[in-house]
Parts: C-alpha cells; sequence; structure tokens
C-alpha cells in the first residue's frame, strides 16, 4: 500500500467511503454490504465488483444492485486467464472506480505482491479463522480436528505473504461439542456478516484509521487492534 493511498483514506470524512468489492462465490457478505448502503447504515458507495468466476451468484447480486461489475476469469479465446492478465485487467478497472477501499470478500484468488503494492487503495480480506491460525484453506475443519473451543473470522489488511497481514478485527465464537465443520462454517459465516460492515464503518469514521498503522503515537488513544466480537449465537 503506498503513502499516497493511506493519505487519501484518511482524508474522507464527509463523503461516502467508495468501496469496491472482489469476489468469487455467492456474495453473501457483498450482500450485506449493498443492503446496509441501501439502508444508509454505512456510509459507503459500492462502486464495482469484480469476480475472478463467471459463475459467481455475486455478480447476480451486484447486477440486481446496479452495481458495475467486471468478470475476469477467461479471455476472448475462451482460456482461462492467467494470473498476470487478470492482475492487469484488475489494476487498470480498479484504477478507473478511483476506489478508497478495496474489500475481498470470498475472494479466492492468490494475488501478487505488485498487484497488491499497486493496488489503488488500501486492501482488506475477510478471512474464516482466528488469524494468525489457520491460514488458508479448510480453516473449519482444521480448527474442530485440533480441538479448539474457539473459532471465528478475521478482517486483515493484505500483505504480500497470505493471511498475514494486520489483523484489523475478529468476530469469536465457542465451538460446540461435536460441532461438525458444516456446522461451524455456517455459524462463523453468520458471524462474518456481522464483522465486516462492522469494521468498515470504523474504518469510515476513522476508529480504525489504516494510515494510523504506521503511527503509533496516534493509536495509543484507541484500543489496540484487533477489535474483538464475542458473539453468543
Ligand atoms: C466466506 O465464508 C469467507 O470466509 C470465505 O469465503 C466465503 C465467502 O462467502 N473466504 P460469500 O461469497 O460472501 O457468501
Amino acid at each position: 500500500m503506498s503513502d499516497d493511498n493511506l493519505k487519501n483514506l484518511s482524508k474522507k470524512t464527509a463523503q461516502p467511503l467508495r468501496v469496491a468489492v472482489l469476489v468469487s462465490g455467492s456474495g453473501s457478505n457483498l450482500q450485506v454490504l449493498i443492503n446496509a448502503m441501501q439502508a444508509t447504515a454505512l456510509p459507503i458507495e459500492i462502486v464495482g465488483v469484480i469476480s475472478n468466476r463467471e459463475d459467481a451468484y455475486a455478480i447476480t447480486r451486484a447486477k440486481d444492485a446496479a452495481i458495475p461489475v467486471a468478470i475476469l476469469s477467461h479471455v476472448a479465446s475462451g482460456k482461462r486467464m492467467g494470473i498476470k492478465t487478470f492482475e492487469t485487467h484488475a489494476n487498470a478497472q480498479l484504477i478507473s472506480w478511483q476506489p478508497d477501499l478495496i474489500v475481498l470478500a470470498g475472494f479466492m484468488r492468490v494475488l501478487s505482491s505488485s498487484f497488491i503494492d499497486n493496488a489503488p487503495a488500501p486492501m482488506i480480506n475477510l478471512h474464516p479463522a482466528l488469524l494468525p491460525a489457520y491460514k488458508g484453506l479448510d480453516t473449519h475443519q482444521r480448527a474442530i480436528q485440533a480441538g479448539e473451543r474457539h473459532h471465528g473470522c478475521s478482517i486483515h489488511v493484505v500483505t504480500a505473504e497470505l493471511d498475514a497481514g494486520a489483523v484489523l478485527t475478529q468476530a469469536m465464537l465457542e465451538v460446540r461439542q461435536k460441532e461438525d465443520a458444516a456446522s461451524l462454517q455456517f455459524r462463523v459465516q453468520k458471524a462474518e456478516h456481522q464483522l465486516l460492515p462492522w469494521t468498515i464503518l470504523l474504518i469510515a469514521n476513522g476508529v480504525i484509521n489504516l494510515n494510523d498503522q504506521v503511527d503509533d503515537a496516534k493509536t495509543s488513544y484507541l484500543p489496540a487492534l484487533p477489535l474483538k466480537l464475542w458473539l453468543d449465537d
């Protein structure tokens, strides 16, 4: 993330935060943001959605809300895009939308450090585990197999190292006795639907100031990150 991106984000106060969302699947988290935007519960404008899969239901959700969508899953010849081609198109698309914040919500492609460094806005990712535990895939199954008593989801700054950027917020819940991965995934996803809008609200209002990630003097007046939601569902 460049210094200019950080400065631009911190300048935004009165105007809605311009948010671009990257998706790969159902888009239930995107839907939560759309609903919150339409209800003016969040001071955001979703300026565009990029999907790397043409069959993602998230595309329908975006189109139904009249949000611009870019589907970047195939080149004209019908071959699947390589990651470099995807990133070239995605970067140009993001620049044209002029976002203040880029949200990866169920986006299932690993991005290169060059894409992340050259992105036109700070980028955050929603991950279904309590980072730094359980980076990567199959997080619910792995947490159950390890006998974890608590599990949940995290929102972190995207960096070149997978799921390793600064953790901003987490929603935590108790793993139930004899719970299976499907049940845990369902409960964690409900938690995601609270964590994502809450986190974006905190960013939009400057409570989580991504600029302050690099300025310890200012963050000393706020609780240390990550901010945590305990859910009793
Ligand atoms: C979420 O559960 C997220 O944790 C995982 O992918 C899922 C996306 O769900 N990385 P949706 O597309 O927002 O419904």
